[in-house]
């Protein structure tokens, strides 16, 4: 996730090679390493064996130094859907859909509430939830509050 294709990766405990394996299918270079003969051994069998793809050099007469032609994709960080100008116009067409299928939603679950249960585990063990006294929706944001008990 944080190299680039041709950057040199490093794993200093290989185990079954992962790190190696991934690195080798996405176009870095690797090594690894390990205290355990029996994870080198199982690793050198999974690269031995997988057959990955390959990439084209990007500039041939300049070898691995002039970096291959890969597909790029845009990093999707928090600082970038933060500062998305987009977002507005995103909120304003979006958020009437979300709200509209949450009322329709809300409306399946009063008119045909789920069974009451009693939970076997966790904090309200043994204490029965009752979907049926209405005082509980779901909520924009993804909140589901239970029902008080
Ligand atoms: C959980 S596996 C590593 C998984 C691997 N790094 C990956 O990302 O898939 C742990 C490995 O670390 C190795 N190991 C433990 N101590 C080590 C050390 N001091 N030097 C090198 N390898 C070590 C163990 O032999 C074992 O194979």
């Amino acid at each position: 996730m944080t190299t680039d294709p041709g950057d040199l990766v490093l794993d200093p405990t290989c185990g079954s090679g992962t790190t190696a394996f991934v690195a080798e299918k996405w176009g870095r270079r690797w090594i690894t390493c390990d205290t355990s003969r029996v994870a080198i051994t199982l690793a050198k069998q999974r690269l031995m064996t997988a057959s990955f793809d390959y990439y084209a050099l990007r500039y041939p007469h300049e070898g691995l130094r002039g970096g291959f032609d890969y597909e790029t994709v845009p990093h999707i960080t928090l600082k970038s859907i933060a500062n998305n100008p987009d977002i507005d116009t995103i909120h304003v067409e979006e958020h009437p859909k979300i709200a509209a299928a949450l009322a329709d939603l809300n409306a399946a679950l009063t008119a045909v509430p789920p069974q009451s249960l009693t939970p076997t585990q966790g904090v309200r063990k043994g204490k029965p939830v009752d979907f049926r006294q209405g005082r509980d929706t779901i909520r924009m944001g993804g909140a589901f509050r239970l029902p008080r008990c």
